[in-house]
This record gives C-alpha cells, sequence and structure tokens, in this order.
C-alpha cells in the first residue's frame, strides 16, 4: 500500500490513546494500511519475550510506526523495546515540538549514542557508563537540527563542553553545521538551558542536544507547556520512522479512559506530515488547538472530559 503503519499499540494508557489517535485519523481522511504488532509488558507477560527478531522484520516492511507506550517489564535482563527500535530502525533524530499560547520551540534529541549508547559495566565496586560521542553520529543530529532552523529561525546548541571532553566534538561539529547552513545560532550550558526552559522558554528556538540532556530537557519543557499529555514525537532515520507521545504507559490512570489523548493525536499528525500530507496535519492541530482552548480537557490539564469526549470533540471539529 501506499502508507503502510505499523501500529503499536502498547500497555496501559498506550491503547487508549492511541485509539484516539486512529479516530481522528480517519476523521481527517487519512489512508492508511495499518498493521498491529504486539509489543511489550503484555507480551513479555504471555510469551517472556517483550519483542522477536520477527516483529523488527514486519516492521521493516512498513513505511512507519505509529507507537503508544509501554511499560517496563520488572526484569533486570530486559532490554528497552523503544531502545531496540531506535536502533534497529536506526532512528537517529528524536523531534518534539512544544507548544503552548505564545510559546513554540522544538527540541531536537541525538538518540541512538552519547548516554545511552549501551557500553556499560556493573561491578559490586564500581559501575561505569562510557559516554560516546561521533563525529558522523553529531553531524547527522546537527543536519537535521539545521533543516528544522531554516524553516523557522534560530539554533541553540546545548552541551557541557566546559567539563565534558566528548561535548566538545559535538559543539564544534553542531557550530561548523549551522555556519555552512547559514544560520543565526547560539549554545548554551545545559544547565543553563535548564533554567532558561523554566524562567524564559520564549528565548528558545530550535535546540539540539544530546540524548541524555534531551531526554531531561524535553520532560522539562513538557512540564512548561502544560503537561506530559499534550506533547508528541517523532523519531526520525533516513529511511523509516517512528511516532510516539512523550509521556510512558501511566499505569497509575490506566482503565479509567481519562488519560490525555492530544500527545497521541499530534503524533499521528506528525505522521502525517511526514507522508507529506501537511494540510491534514494541520487540521489536525487547529482542532486540537481548539479543542484545548474550548476547555474540553481531561483530569491531567484540570478539565472533567474523558479520553473519548476530547478525542470526539476534535474528531468533530475536523469533520465540520
Ligand atoms: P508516565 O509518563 O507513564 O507517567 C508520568 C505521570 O504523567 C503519571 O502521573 C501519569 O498518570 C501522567 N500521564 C502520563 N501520560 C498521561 C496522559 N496521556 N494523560 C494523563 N496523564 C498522563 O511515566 P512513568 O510513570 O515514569 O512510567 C510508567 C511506565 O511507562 C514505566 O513502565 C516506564 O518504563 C514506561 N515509560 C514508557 C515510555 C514509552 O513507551 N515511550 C516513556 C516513559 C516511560
Ligand atoms: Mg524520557
Amino acid at each position: 500500500a501506499e502508507k503502510r503503519v505499523a501500529l503499536v499499540k502498547g500497555d496501559g494508557v498506550g491503547p487508549e490513546v492511541i485509539d484516539g489517535a486512529l479516530s481522528v485519523l480517519e476523521a481527517a481522511g487519512a489512508d492508511l494500511e495499518l498493521v498491529p504488532v504486539e509489543l511489550g509488558y503484555g507480551r513479555w507477560k504471555r510469551t517472556g519475550a517483550a519483542m522477536a527478531d520477527e516483529d523488527l522484520e514486519l516492521i521493516k516492511t512498513c513505511h512507519c510506526v505509529l507507537f503508544g507506550a509501554i511499560t517496563t517489564p520488572p526484569d533486570p535482563e530486559y532490554r528497552s523495546v523503544l531502545l531496540a527500535l531506535r536502533k534497529g530502525l536506526d532512528l537517529y533524530a528524536n523531534i518534539r515540538p512544544f507548544s503552548a499560547p505564545g510559546l513554540d520551540f522544538v527540541i531536537v534529541r541525538e538518540n541512538t549514542e552519547g548516554m545511552y549508547s549501551g557500553v556499560e559495566k556493573l561491578d559490586e565496586e564500581e559501575a561505569t557508563t562510557l559516554r560516546v560521542i561521533t563525529s558522523r553520529g553529531s553531524l547527522r543530529i546537527a543536519e537535521r537540527a539545521c533543516a528544522i532552523a531554516s524553516k523557522r529561525g534560530r539554533l541553540t546548541i546545548v552541551h557541557k563542553s566546559n567539563v565534558l571532553k566528548s561535548d566538545t566534538l559535538f559543539l564544534r561539529i553542531c557550530r561548523e553545521t549551522a555556519r555552512r547552513w547559514d544560520l543565526p545560532f547560539d549554545d548554551m550550558l545545559v544547565d543553563a538551558a535548564g533554567y532558561n526552559l523554566v524562567m524564559n522558554p520564549k528565548r528558545f528556538d530550535v535546540i539540539v542536544t544530546t540524548n541524555l540532556f534531551g531526554d531531561i530537557l524535553s520532560d522539562v519543557a513538557a512540564g512548561v507547556v502544560g503537561g506530559l499529555g499534550l506533547c508528541p514525537s517523532a523519531n526520525l532515520g533516513d529511511r523509516y520512522a517512528l511516532f510516539e507521545p512523550i509521556h510512558g504507559s501511566a499505569p497509575d490512570i490506566a482503565g479509567r479512559g481519562i488519560a490525555n489523548p492530544i500527545g497521541a493525536i499530534r503524533s499521528a499528525a506528525m505522521m502525517l506530515e511526514w507522508f507529506g500530507e501537511a494540510e491534514k496535519a494541520r487540521m489536525i492541530e487547529e482542532a486540537v488547538g481548539w479543542a484545548v482552548a474550548s476547555g474540553i480537557a481531561t483530569p491531567d490539564l484540570g478539565g472533567c472530559s474523558s479520553t473519548e469526549e476530547v478525542t470526539e470533540a476534535v474528531a468533530k471539529r475536523i469533520s465540520v
């Protein structure tokens, strides 16, 4: 088919928010072939494996993945499914747009190396995690960030090169790339970036940073724009892509029909944009903005609507 999408609903609120996203995709008239793939804790409990090699092969027959959230199984041997997908599909760029009234910025996080390279050792006396930064990894994330910044305006390189030698390489390559793109740019130490995200978020446009820093700063940013439940993300490689809300499986509220579907709905809109359907993506974003502004909101935003009510309101707004 034209647009073949692996559908991973996952655990906890994953299926609830993905069902919301699917209703909204349908309302927007998206023509997709959906390929369900069961991954995660539920699958692990049934079969002893959260994901198998065949799953990755099946996913590779699709163009991209729409992903809910999965629960980390209570097993010390467990390897993260998301890390395996990011590695297996080489999804090196994690794009996280954050918007709220008067606020609009993007965090571009390197997704395959840095502190999450997986080079680790754990002994009784000592534990080490190796932070690997390569010029190839830095260049490809810098290129992605510059491509986004060239359409928006400005790049801020976030690092800790005053302490970490590995970040002097990352900073140098990002600077060279921004100069090559002829972009306005600056750089900032990660601790200052955390402070400024809270105190002065308007100063940011596009942030590019390494894996762990991007992980932490994007949760800070989610808090700044109103909550985890609102925020979408895209994991992009040169061939494949995976779209997911940035929140986890939220076991504390799962099964109660009150999970905020907006992060998942917006992730679906990012997927349509990636497929070249910018107009449909824009319609969904408009409808979501309208619902939030109208106070049609789940309890995490202080509202009293259910997942279904928010989904229906957004879907109806698109169909009008
Ligand atoms: P979490 O994001 O699941 O939940 C944090 C808090 O935010 C909770 O109070 C939860 O109720 C709330 N929340 C999250 N999503 C929401 C939504 N859509 N609507 C309303 N409220 C929402 O993070 P937590 O609790 O640290 O992790 C729970 C499980 O999820 C763990 O097993 C963790 O490993 C997994 N996880 C999975 C991720 C993924 O699949 N991408 C990402 C982060 C965590
Ligand atoms: Mg995280």
